[in-house]
C-alpha cells in the first residue's frame, strides 16, 4: 500500500521503508524551463540533506535520484508538530547550529518539515534550502521558526527559549540573534505602516 502526499512542491509517495519525493510540474512555466528547473532543484536537494545529514543533523538517507525524483529512507515517527516540547525545540535549535556552522540555510523551518523518531528529530524537507554564509539569511531562517512557532502553539514563548537554548551552540549565535531581532523590528514596522494605509 502506497500512501501519496500532495506537497507544495512535490508529490510524495510513503512506502513501507521508502519515500519517493517527485517534484511536480509547475503549469506556469514553459515546460523547457520546467524541466531543467526541476531537475536541478531535485540534484540540489539530495545533496544539501547528505550534507545536512555529514554535519550531525538526522536526516533521511539518501538511496537514489533520478530526473525528478528522490528515493529516501522512511522515516517512520510522528511529526514534530503533535510532539514538540521545549526539549525537542532544544535539540532542534542544536541541529540548526550545525546546518548554519555548515553554511545550509533551511529556508522552510517548520515543526511541519521535521519528524521525531526514536527520540531524535530528523529534519526531511530541504526542498528550499541552499548554502549561504551570510547572518542575514540565517536571521531569516531562524525567524520562519519564530514565526511557525507564534502560529502554531499557545506555549510558543517556552518553545522558542528551548530552541535559543540549544541554536546558542553555534558560534555566531549573538551576531545572528541580533539579526533576528533588527527582523522581527522591520516585520513590526511594516505591519503598522500597512495598517496606517488602511
Ligand atoms: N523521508 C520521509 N519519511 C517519512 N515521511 C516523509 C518523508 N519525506 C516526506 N514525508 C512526508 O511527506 C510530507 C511532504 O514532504 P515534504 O515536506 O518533503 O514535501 P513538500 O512538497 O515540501 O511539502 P510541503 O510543501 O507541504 O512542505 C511531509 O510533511 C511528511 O509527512
Ligand atoms: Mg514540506
Amino acid at each position: 500500500m502506497v500512501k501519496v502526499i500532495l506537497g507544495g512542491e512535490a508529490e510524495v509517495r510513503i512506502h513501507k521503508d521508502t519515500v519517493e519525493k517527485i517534484r511536480i510540474r509547475k503549469r506556469y512555466r514553459i515546460s523547457e524551463l520546467d524541466e531543467v528547473l526541476r531537475k536541478k532543484r531535485t540534484v540540489t536537494e539530495a545533496k544539501i540533506i547528505s550534507s545536512a545529514r555529514r554535519s550531525g543533523v538526522p536526516t533521511p538517507v539518501i538511496l537514489d535520484v533520478e530526473n525528478f525524483t528522490i528515493t529516501m529512507e522512511r522515516i517512520d515517527g510522528q511529526p514534530v508538530r503533535d510532539a514538540i516540547n521545549p526539549d525537542v525545540a532544544e535539540e532542534i535549535g542544536k541541529s540548526v547550529a550545525k546546518l548554519h556552522s555548515a553554511g545550509i540555510v533551511h529556508g522552510d523551518l517548520t515543526p511541519m518539515n521535521m519528524i521525531l523518531k526514536d527520540g531524535r528529530v530528523y529534519f526531511i524537507d530541504f526542498g528550499l534550502a541552499y548554502h549561504d554564509d551570510r547572518i542575514e539569511a540565517k536571521g531569516v531562517d531562524i525567524h520562519v521558526f519564530y514565526e511557525a512557532l507564534k502560529a502554531d502553539f499557545d506555549n510558543w514563548a517556552e518553545l522558542w527559549q528551548g530552541f535559543l537554548e540549544g541554536y546558542s551552540e553555534y558560534e555566531k549565535y549573538g551576531q545572528v540573534l541580533e539579526r533576528f531581532r533588527e527582523i522581527e523590528m522591520r516585520g513590526r514596522y511594516i505591519d503598522k505602516s500597512d495598517a496606517n494605509f488602511e
